[in-house]
């Protein structure tokens, strides 16, 4: 198989944020069997390998220098586990909400709370996507790779991911892993997820509540509150919710009582969008780039934003929470290079 390479590709619409940005050598990649021809083109070039997915969580410099490989995998197999359970395997480059809508139209349930996420299927398990009281962690059965340290393929098991808060294995070990194909355990009974307080709201008093009106109410909520990246550039959630030690709530929490935090394993999370807001920050605009007006924790660029514009955007937001509440916001959207 020969590779068709291009050169000084832009890459302004392959990152959802939207950062001005160009590849000096892009490679689509449409079957896992081209992935060791690319590592070894890259490594010819002395070059290292950005694997893109939907680009939905970077934050891309003006020149990238490695060779870009966006991944384009396609393919979903649907095998039956047993009497309450499918097993799907999806291919890295299919679009995570078309799949997540496709599988309660197979009657495959447990992705509902989990519609509307951008990017792809493969980069749902780098950072461990999660919205309205679910993560994907808890479907996910085998994510497949190319394991570029060891230069042949293999596949992980969710236990083997290390799967935290917007964490895993593959956001500790970058580079290391390409995701060609992910394989969920999904249920063929439905029972709705309700734990996220405004989801409970909307379908208080309803007896009976099906997978689609969960699937369409937390579309609903998305939409009302997330700005879509195809109509205002932004990666989402631009900082991950901090987590405090308990010492550290108890003495905000008198200062500011209705300060809002769930329970961690250690201490409490707190959420870095009313932190934001707080700090005075919700709206605000700086040249290209601003904080989105109705949910703070996502930044977004107007257009024309580079690298420059939304990382000094960042640290501003960072030096204004830090002042006020000692808190420090960890950036989610991983910088490359
Ligand atoms: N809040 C504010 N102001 C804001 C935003 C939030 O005061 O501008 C307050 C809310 O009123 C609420 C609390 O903060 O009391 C939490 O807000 P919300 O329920 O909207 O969720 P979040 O913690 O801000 C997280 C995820 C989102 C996910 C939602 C819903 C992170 C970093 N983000 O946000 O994920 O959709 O929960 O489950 O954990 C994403 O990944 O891109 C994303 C949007």
């Amino acid at each position: 198989m020969s590779l068709d390479i291009r050169h000084n590709v832009d890459l302004t619409s392959s990152n959802t944020l939207g950062l001005q940005s160009k590849a000096r050598h892009f490679i689509e990649v449409r079957s896992a069997d081209t992935i060791p021809e690319v590592v070894a083109y890259a490594k010819s070039l002395d070059l290292p390998t950005l694997w893109l997915g939907g680009g939905s969580n970077l934050v891309l410099s003006n020149e990238i220098p490695a060779v870009v490989a966006k991944l384009l995998i396609a393919g979903v197999d649907q095998r039956e586990l047993d009497l309450h359970h499918s097993l799907i395997k999806v291919g890295a480059g299919e679009n995570w909400h078309d799949f997540v809508r496709w599988s309660i139209q197979q009657g495959l349930f447990g992705l509902e709370n989990l519609a509307l996420i951008p990017g792809t299927v493969g980069a749902a398990p780098v950072q461990n996507i999660g919205a309205y009281g679910v993560e994907v962690a808890r479907s996910i059965e085998t994510v497949y790779v190319y394991d570029t340290q060891l230069g042949c393929f293999s596949h992980l098991s969710a236990s083997d991911c290390e799967f935290g808060y917007r964490d895993s294995v593959f956001k500790r070990q970058p580079g290391r892993y390409v995701i060609t194909h992910v394989s969920f355990r999904l249920d063929r009974a439905f029972s709705p997820n309700l734990s996220y307080a405004p989801l409970a709201d909307v379908f208080a008093g309803i007896e009976s509540v099906s997978a689609f009106d969960l699937f369409t109410a937390v579309c609903d909520i998305r939409n009302a509150k997330l700005p879509n990246p195809k109509e205002l550039a932004n990666a989402g959630s631009f900082f991950k919710n901090p987590l405090v030690s308990e010492p550290k709530y108890q003495q905000l929490s008198v200062i500011y009582p209705d300060i809002p935090a769930y329970p961690a394993p250690t201490g409490r999370k707190l959420a870095a969008g009313w932190l934001i807001e707080q700090a005075g920050l919700k709206g605000l605009v700086q040249g290209p780039v601003g904080v989105h007006r109705n949910q703070a924790l996502v930044l977004v660029n107007y257009g024309g934003a580079s690298r420059t514009d939304i990382e000094a955007l960042a640290q501003l937001v960072k030096g204004e929470v830090m002042q006020r509440f000692g808190v420090e916001l960890e950036q989610e959207p991983i910088p490359y290079p």
